[in-house]
């Protein structure tokens, strides 16, 4: 009998770095979306990378970022050294607003994604990015997720506005199934999550406000917050576009993934952003998202079953 020896490295040796995790691929292949984070998996370059990361942003998020971003950020006494446990992040967000990092194992369809944020929870990358792409990679991963979208979450009316894109969703589920025509329902259902996913995209992941100075703007958007370029080339950079939100243009206007933001939008407080995505449920039930201009995002066969499944 001849010894074998293992040419995959061990889950503990391969940490939780973005693409590279074993863990992550066992999850997948397992069907499980929902997972615990295995702490202990995460490797020593996996902490420095956090650290690097972390250390990097502070001046920045002190110069560019909304006050209520710094504030949540001190309140969940994120750890500048350490991958921060999921269970101390909820430990100081939930008696704030209800709401819950929850650990995913990958992409989380977008009816499930937004539905979670109805219940408060927020669907969280767990994995990494590898030291050798710290400033671009195209999928979320925990840095984003903790650092740049979590502070904002411990703010009260930005949790309700997160918690109205889930009863928007469920609106245009609702309205969905009431279409008895397939081609139409599909086709409606894939302009509305475009719509959506627009919203979205303009202003919790890179929106801009108003700051407290005249024509002073600040990002609160994830996107924005968790980039170390791209936070201070949104707010300094003569290349960038800034408009006033208008909702119109939001829900028709493309965008791309790869490249910083051309186009961003300004709204003036988030008392306004609540108040805008509220339009956006009642466009949905008036049926005013139904045929937004075509473009980017793509939305996947997963992310509309999503919505067509959806039973009341
Ligand atoms: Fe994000």
């Amino acid at each position: 009998m001849t010894s074998q020896i293992s040419t995959v490295p061990s889950a503990a040796l391969a940490g939780l770095t973005t693409t590279q995790a074993p863990f992550i691929e066992a999850a997948k292949a397992a069907g499980r979306l929902y997972i615990d984070q295995p702490y202990e998996l995460y490797s020593a370059a996996n902490h420095q990378v956090w650290e690097r990361l972390y250390a990097r942003m502070g001046d920045r998020w002190q110069h560019y970022a909304n006050h209520r971003f710094l504030e949540g950020l001190a309140t969940l006494h994120l750890d500048p050294h350490k991958v921060p446990r999921l269970e101390d992040v909820n430990r100081f967000m939930a008696p704030l607003t209800g709401f819950r990092a929850k650990a995913v194992s990958g992409y989380v369809p977008a009816y499930k994604f937004f539905d979670c944020l109805r219940q408060r929870e927020f669907p969280t990358t767990i994995t990494i990015r590898d030291g050798a792409v710290l400033d671009y990679l195209p999928e979320p991963d925990i840095f984003h997720d903790i650092a740049g979208h979590v502070p904002m979450h411990t703010d009260p009316a930005f949790a309700d506005t997160l918690v109205a894109f889930g009863e928007c969703a469920r609106a245009a589920a609702e309205r969905a199934a009431d279409i008895a025509d397939d081609h139409r329902r599909v086709a409606h259902v894939t302009s509305v999550i475009k719509a959506m996913a627009r919203f979205f995209w303009f202003t919790i992941e890179f929106g801009l406000m108003k700051g407290a100075k005249p024509g002073e703007l600040k990002a609160y958007g994830s996107g924005l917050l968790s980039s170390y370029g791209e936070l201070a080339h949104c707010i300094d950079s003569p290349e960038v576009q800034r408009f006033p939100f208008q909702l119109e243009w939001v829900v028709n206007q493309y965008f791309e993934i790869d490249h910083y933001q051309p186009l961003l939008f300004v709204v003036d407080s988030f008392d306004h952003l609540f108040s805008e995505v509220g339009r956006l449920v009642e466009w949905v039930k008036a049926g005013k998202l139904d045929n937004v201009s075509p473009g980017e995002p793509a939305i996947s066969e997963a992310d509309l079953a999503s919505f067509l499944q959806v039973s009341f």
